[in-house]
């Protein structure tokens, strides 16, 4: 499974690249507007630092507007993911920027058709968003559930990617069903990490060692 890290934020994005084991950064545009830099030097101080994937996403609002933005912001990268937001353009778009060798998703799926166009345009990756489904009462879990099934049935090998993660039950949650990729805000995988119990035994266990070594510190 991919694991992702869903910030433009460079002390989150330092802090987790640490780590070794990180697939690289998804961003959005509410994401990047965070930060209030320019977006493309943003994507660049992004790429420096992750040496993985580092995802972004168009926001010209015509398939030929979106298809430059999409090839600017991709050869700024290593290993670019272009985001597309689910419209006639995007497919378009999408179906333009993945004939050149550049790896796509599709965002802001919210139904199976949708899903299987983005698919058949080419889409390396879609991400369903968890949180706001549930936001309106129903189920992100079951959408993607549905997803999965269909692009099986069809043969497509368009990942899912969950985003909109909430906190740590949904990733439990789109783990167990099994997910090619999630993504999540910095302190939802922070949230992950810890336990009360971690803590208290980690706790334990350094007076105990404190106890029998004394002062020395000798082992
Ligand atoms: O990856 C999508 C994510 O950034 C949206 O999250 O919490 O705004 O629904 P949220």
């Amino acid at each position: 499974m991919e694991l992702y890290l869903d910030t433009g934020n460079l002390e989150h994005i330092r802090s987790g690249m640490e780590l070794g084991f990180l697939d690289g950064i998804t961003t959005n545009p509410s994401i990047l507007a965070k930060e209030k830099k320019a977006p493309m030097e943003l994507l660049k101080e992004i790429d420096r630092i992750v040496p993985g994937k580092v995802w972004y996403q168009v926001t010209g609002r015509t398939a030929a507007d979106m298809i430059r933005e999409a090839r600017e912001a991709a050869s700024l990268c290593k290993r670019p993911v272009i985001k597309f937001p689910m419209s006639m353009d995007s497919l378009q778009a999408l179906h333009a920027i993945s004939k050149d060798g550049i790896e796509t998703n599709m965002t802001l799926v919210y139904t199976p058709g949708q899903a299987v166009l983005a698919a058949k345009a080419g889409a390396v990756y879609i991400s369903p968003y968890l949180g706001r489904i549930d936001d309106v009462g129903a189920s992100g879990l079951a959408f993607v559930r549905e997803v999965r099934e269909m692009y099986r049935t069809l043969g497509f090998e368009t990942k899912i990617i969950a985003a909109s993660i909430r906190g740590t039950q949904h990733v439990v949650d789109a783990a167990k069903l099994g997910v090619d990729a999630m993504t999540m805000s910095y302190e939802v995988f922070r949230d992950l990490a810890v336990h009360p119990l971690t803590e208290k035994g980690s706790r334990q266990f350094a007076d105990d060692w404190e106890a029998l070594l004394g002062e020395s510190g000798t082992i």
